[in-house]
């Protein structure tokens, strides 16, 4: 491999949150980091070293993108997933976080409702209910091997029945790792324009698909999808620079991109950081390489959770995610309630993980797990697993 992802790391003085916010967030700041999504890995080379040529100009003052930004991003994705689009329909913006809200904000009035797929990514239901809108549920259907698929008739019921017109769609599905078919896309987009419901896509996992698995952007579709959708994506999980905070959004209708424009201008966040701008475009025009050879680290590591769960801890359940690095740990059967099972994991097994219940009542009894790290990482986050479970053991 030309590149290498088992390179020991020591974040010290990385002011990295996964590692020094812990205390904030858990019971005590000694416990083994595998929670929130950014990697314990080095980003590419060639986006490193296009910042050092930006910090050599020693001067960071405003900047402005030039043409070939929105173009390397058009470009990448006509490259990798033989998906279109004119760069003039992308606008840039803070985070794909800030990008939800703002856009709630702009499809919905207060008290609308809006329909979300959980278990899923809980800024999607904050972001609803902080702007004063209703959280509607569409539930995933999990079977007995840890496979979700979409509850399509609950999902017609909700959107025929109640007066929803946005649907936020995480696609690939963060938390439970399933990169979408596109029959399952091609029956939520039927759905959603038969009731005139709005799509916005997240998209941001999009280039962390596991082998054997194609991502389809549901705004591909068919024109009227296209229409009908906001798709938000983003390099920053895909190198590892989620610190740099800049995403793109695609609007179809330019009025609509003018509305969010000028939301953008009043709150002055238009402008990129002179490090996001150098790094999203040599990420997106000179590191294919490296993402495969990422995803090649990601998948060993996945397969060895994978083994080692049914090896040694037959107690939990897992399947191996379709795409994200994100795992989805089942930990029901050890029987524990909500932030019991939060609790066990900190106090027993000393690691801080992502409770199951933060991103919907029906993730409770799970926990995500974030690989995306080198091996020995995984490794110490499993065998500290594990002598939970052994404790567990003893007293059942
Ligand atoms: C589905 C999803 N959307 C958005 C984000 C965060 O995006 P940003 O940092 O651009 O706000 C994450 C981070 O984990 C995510 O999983």
């Amino acid at each position: 491999m030309k590149y290498s992802f088992d390179e020991k790391i020591d974040r010290t003085g990385n002011h990295a949150a996964k590692w020094e916010e812990i205390g904030k967030k858990f019971i005590s700041s000694d416990l083994w980091p595998m929670w929130i999504a950014d990697m314990d890995l080095k980003t590419a080379p060639e986006i490193i070293e296009a910042m050092r040529e930006k910090v050599e100009q020693g001067i960071f003052g405003y900047v402005y993108r030039p043409d070939s930004y929105y173009k390397c991003a058009t470009d990448y994705l006509e490259r990798r997933f033989g998906y279109q689009i004119e760069p003039s329909t992308l606008i840039n913006s803070p985070g794909v976080v800030p990008t939800i809200s703002i856009l709630v904000r702009l499809l919905t009035k207060p008290r609308d409702k809006i329909l979300i797929q959980t278990p899923v990514y809980y800024p999607f239901a904050a972001s609803i209910r902080d702007n004063g809108r209703d959280v509607v549920e569409n539930k995933l259907i999990k079977d007995e091997k840890g496979y979700y698929t979409i509850d399509f008739e609950d999902f017609e019921k909700k959107v025929s029945e109640e007066e929803i017109n946005l649907f936020i769609l995480c696609s690939p599905h963060n938390p439970v790792g399933r990169v979408w078919k596109k029959e399952e896309l091609q029956k939520l987009s039927e759905l959603c324009l038969k009731y005139k419901v709005r799509v916005i896509s997240d998209e941001i996992w999009r280039d962390i698909i596991m082998p054997g698995y194609t991502h389809t952007p549901i705004a591909s579709l068919s024109k009227e999808m296209e229409n009908n959708t906001i798709t938000c994506f983003s390099p920053t999980k895909t190198f590892n620079i989620a610190g740099l905070q800049a995403s793109f959004v695609t609007f179809p209708r330019k009025e609509e991109w003018a509305r969010f424009d000028e939301e953008l201008g009043i709150l002055d966040v238009k402008r990129n950081n002179p490090f996001s701008l150098v790094a999203f475009e040599a990420g997106y025009s000179k590191c294919d390489e490296w993402i495969d050879q990422l995803i090649e680290h990601l998948n060993g590591n996945m397969d060895y959770v994978v083994n080692f769960v049914s090896e040694k801890i037959p107690e939990v359940k897992v399947r191996k995610p379709e795409g994200t690095y994100l795992m989805w740990l089942d930990f029901s059967a050890l029987g524990y309630k909500k932030e019991e099972l939060s609790k066990f994991m900190q106090e027993k097994g000393k690691i801080a993980l992502d409770d199951g219940f933060w991103f919907g009542e029906n993730g409770t009894g799970f926990e995500r797990m974030n690989i995306a790290c080198p091996r020995y990482m995984v490794e110490e986050g499993m065998n500290r697993i594990e002598k939970a479970i052994t404790e567990w053991r003893k007293d059942n």
